[in-house]
């Protein structure tokens, strides 16, 4: 089935969308290398690759089904924040906007029948889920220590852990 330009437009903009992410959590990845907070700033730096993926992702599925990708200018991202916390309450705040917006590509696919763009729509709903407990979990513990210093260097030693991000994928339903 030919992809309708509706909704290679709307996935155009979510892959603009996605780099966009990636520039607020390299973003906010400094901010903790500021604060040498290095484990923070390691899983800032693991989300920024995880998010340069998910643009990739949606690369390759306009590419699988023969649209052009419109790379488009990406907006600065915030760069100063007041605390650990206030940054993972942006984030998750982040990631509450990239559901929605994934969801209305997801409602025009449906509208459109295109059951190819559902398919690799799918990983993403999966993916939004895992992103939202992520940022909500460092969110509230962030909250639960107040002004503890070493709790805090507790979390970021937790956050030091992280695995690294997964290969860019090589399919738009690659797992
Ligand atoms: Fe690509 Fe964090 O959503």
């Amino acid at each position: 089935m030919e992809i309708k330009q509706e909704l290679v437009d709307a996935i155009n903009d979510q892959l603009n969308f996605e780099l966009y992410s990636a520039f607020i959590y390299l973003s906010m990845g400094s901010w903790f290398e500021s604060q040498n907070l290095k484990g923070m700033a390691h899983w800032m730096e693991i989300q920024y690759q995880e998010e340069f993926n998910h643009a990739m992702r949606f690369y390759r599925h306009l590419t699988e089904r023969g649209a052009r990708v419109v790379l488009k200018q990406i907006e600065a991202p915030k760069t100063e924040w007041k605390s650990p916390h206030e940054i993972f309450a942006d984030a998750y705040h982040h990631e509450t906007i990239v559901t929605e917006r994934i969801y209305k590509i997801g409602d025009i696919a449906d509208r459109l029948g295109d059951r190819s763009a559902q398919s690799m729509l799918n990983w993403f709903y999966n993916e939004q889920t895992e992103e939202e407990a992520n940022t909500m979990e460092l969110r509230d513990k962030l909250k639960l220590i107040g002004d503890s210093v070493p709790a805090l260097l507790q979390i970021d030693a937790e956050a030091n852990a992280r695995p690294p991000a997964p290969p860019i994928p090589i399919s738009s339903t690659a797992p």
